[in-house]
């Protein structure tokens, strides 16, 4: 038994027992929340929303570099308990994407980083972005387009991996269509290549761990064929370069008759 209600377990993991390993395995990237913040519109005092902030781990880093003050919300207690042992954290709150727990119009930005491909209804996420967001308040979708996803180094070990992700990931034409259907207009997507890697013993262990969702979804067969051929590869004078390559999809919500208000809703519920 856990304290996280499972969303849809075709599309998810149970983040609650990854929680134990995920910091271990993954951490933040600042490039990616450098590149966020690039883009991001915030006004003085604004509050910014991380939607499946997981551990915090871009949580934080997004604080660190915009001095914002930031609300976090994950599906998975477990994920968030990692976050509050980490020191100063942002407030969190336990909820699911598709139902946030706040007023209209709370937020003046909100961001997802790699989150969408989870949750069961990435339409109402979306919508429920929307109208947590102020009028003219931004949302970033960080993700992978079908065509990043195939290229992705687990693509080429474990080739059914990108055949699930293309179905759990929505595209990038989907999520901009949905966000113009929901509040948002002025609607439009870039793509960015971060550090490019020469993936080695760190990497393997990401793999040997199945720290990405998309592992646990692969036959056993599948995986130790897969694994049996990194580890040959990564053991070998051959390089293993790969440049992670992402696409944000940003939406500016249009005015919104009847919602006003910044008060964020039912504080008490943060987890401290
Ligand atoms: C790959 S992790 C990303 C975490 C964080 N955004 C990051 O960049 O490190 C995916 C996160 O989405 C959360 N999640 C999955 N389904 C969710 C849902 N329906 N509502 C809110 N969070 C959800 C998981 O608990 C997990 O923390």
């Amino acid at each position: 038994m856990t304290d996280t209600e499972p969303d849809d377990s075709s599309k998810s993991i149970d983040y609650d027992s990854a929680s134990k390993v995920y910091d271990q395995l993954r951490s933040g990237n600042p490039e990616m929340m450098h590149e966020v913040l690039k883009g991001a519109s915030i006004p003085d005092g604004g509050v910014v929303l991380d939607i499946g902030c997981g551990t915090c781990n871009n949580t934080l880093l997004f604080m660190k570099a915009s001095r914002t003050r930031v609300v976090g919300i994950d599906l998975s207690r477990g994920m968030l308990n990692k976050a509050c042992e980490k020191g100063p954290a942002p407030h969190l709150i336990q909820s699911s994407a598709d139902r946030l727990p706040f007023k209209t119009c709370s937020f003046d930005f909100a961001y997802m980083t790699e989150v969408l491909h989870h949750v069961r209804d990435f339409r109402a996420t979306i919508a429920s972005a929307g109208r947590a967001l102020r009028n003219h308040g931004q949302l970033c979708v960080v993700t992978q387009s079908h065509e990043q996803i195939d290229k992705r180094i687990t693509s080429r070990f474990f080739p059914s991996t990108a055949g699930i992700d293309k179905s759990r990931y929505p595209s990038i034409k989907e999520i901009e269509g949905t966000m113009l259907d929901n509040h948002f207009v002025k609607v439009r997507n870039d793509t960015h290549e971060f550090a490019t890697e020469d993936l080695g013993a760190e990497y393997l262990e990401t793999i040997e761990q199945r720290a990405y969702s998309m592992l646990h979804m692969i036959s056993e067969k599948e995986f130790q064929e897969g694994l049996a051929r990194l580890r040959e590869v990564i053991h070998s004078d051959e390089p293993l370069i790969y440049t992670p390559r992402y696409t944000f999809v940003w939406g500016i919500k249009g005015d919104l008759v009847g919602g006003v208000g910044t008060e964020v809703y039912s504080i008490a519920q943060q987890i401290s």
